[in-house]
């Protein structure tokens, strides 16, 4: 049966905020949700497996006294580096999670374990290798995630990419990369994807957690202070120019390194790290905003495209 994307109609506009390691938390989430917007968080932005079954708590807690929430996901990594992945999935599971959004790895059988209780899997593609694994693993959706994007980034241009993937699968795809506003969401939809998933617009609103220094960086910078490496976790990122100097990384140097040189991607490290990453939509944070004031925003931008759109459709 084919996904319904507006589940059950409590999605205002086809929209996920997308999970952030050291942001996302079940504030924000439960702002998201509230406002009608999808939102999750990772278990390992939480320091212990501890934490993360109080976070479930409060994420359960706050889900009971919405009225018609919208869906609410946990972010599972699935590298192998991922010490605790067996036991937060087993918590996913015994707390019947309603979707999972699983990044950076392979599938073996975790998609299985997860539809066993009625759970449903997103999962993070960048290419269309990657959407084929995924979608052969039994993924319900695909997570497109193009280049742009904060965190680990894709390299592929957007339409490339959601083109590459539609040439092996029909999974229903979500992009991902770049996008902050309404308009970018509804432009999503017009690419053919089912949902748009964005993450830097949001890391400095005022329920992240996200501190001082971070949210000034982000309202400060945009698109021209990013630097593209490899060079610090191995994985394709963007990085605040000003961040690595801070931190006494030459920014020059990182371009001629080979990828995970500089610093070992070990959650430990990057939790202390002061090295800040984030997309390029990174301009369109101009202030510290709340999650619910973003929420209404882009959904009343997101109105206001398509308006405009069949105004011009119909000239
Ligand atoms: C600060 C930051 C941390 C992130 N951490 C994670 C993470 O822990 N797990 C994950 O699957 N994706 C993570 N991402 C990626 C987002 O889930 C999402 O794919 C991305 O933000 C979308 O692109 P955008 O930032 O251009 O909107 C992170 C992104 C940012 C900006």
């Amino acid at each position: 049966m084919a996904l319904d994307f507006t589940f059950g109609g409590t999605l205002k506009i086809p929209l996920c905020v997308a999970p952030m390691f050291l942001v996302s938390n079940p504030q924000m989430t439960l702002a998201a949700c509230s406002r009608g917007i999808m939102c999750g968080f990772p278990a390992h932005s939480t320091r212990t497996h501890a934490d993360f079954v109080h976070w479930l708590n409060e994420m359960e807690t706050g889900v009971a006294k919405l009225d018609a929430p919208a869906p609410w996901a946990i972010n599972l990594v699935l590298h192998r580096t991922n010490e605790r992945l067996e036991a937060d999935l087993a918590l996913c599971i015994e707390r019947k999670v309603p979707i999972v959004l699983t990044s950076k790895g392979a599938p073996n059988d975790v998609f299985a374990k997860i539809h066993d209780y009625g759970g449903l899997v997103f999962h993070d593609v960048a290419s269309a290798r990657h959407a084929e694994i995924a979608s052969e693993a039994g993924a319900d959706a695909l997570i497109a995630i193009s280049s742009g994007a904060g965190g680990k980034s894709g390299t592929v241009n957007p339409f490339a990419l959601l083109n590459e993937i539609r040439q092996v699968t029909e999974k229903p795809i979500i992009l991902a990369g770049g996008m902050s506003t309404g308009r970018d969401v509804l432009a999503a939809e017009v690419m053919g994807a089912r949902m748009a998933y964005i993450g830097t617009r949001f890391i400095a609103a005022s329920e992240s957690l996200s501190d001082a220094y971070t949210d000034q960086i982000m309202v400060e910078s945009s698109a021209k202070d990013l630097l593209f490496s490899t060079a610090l976790t191995g994985a394709p990122q963007h990085w605040v120019k000003s961040t690595l100097v801070e931190e006494g990384i030459n920014p020059d140097e990182l371009l001629s390194m080979r990828p995970g040189s500089r610093v070992k991607p070990t959650a430990a490290k990057a939790r202390h790290s002061r090295v800040k990453t984030a997309g390029q939509g990174i301009g369109m944070i101009r202030s510290v905003e709340t999650v619910g004031d973003l929420c209404d925003q882009i959904v009343a931008e997101y109105h206001n495209a398509k308006k405009e759109f069949s105004a011009q459709q119909s000239r």
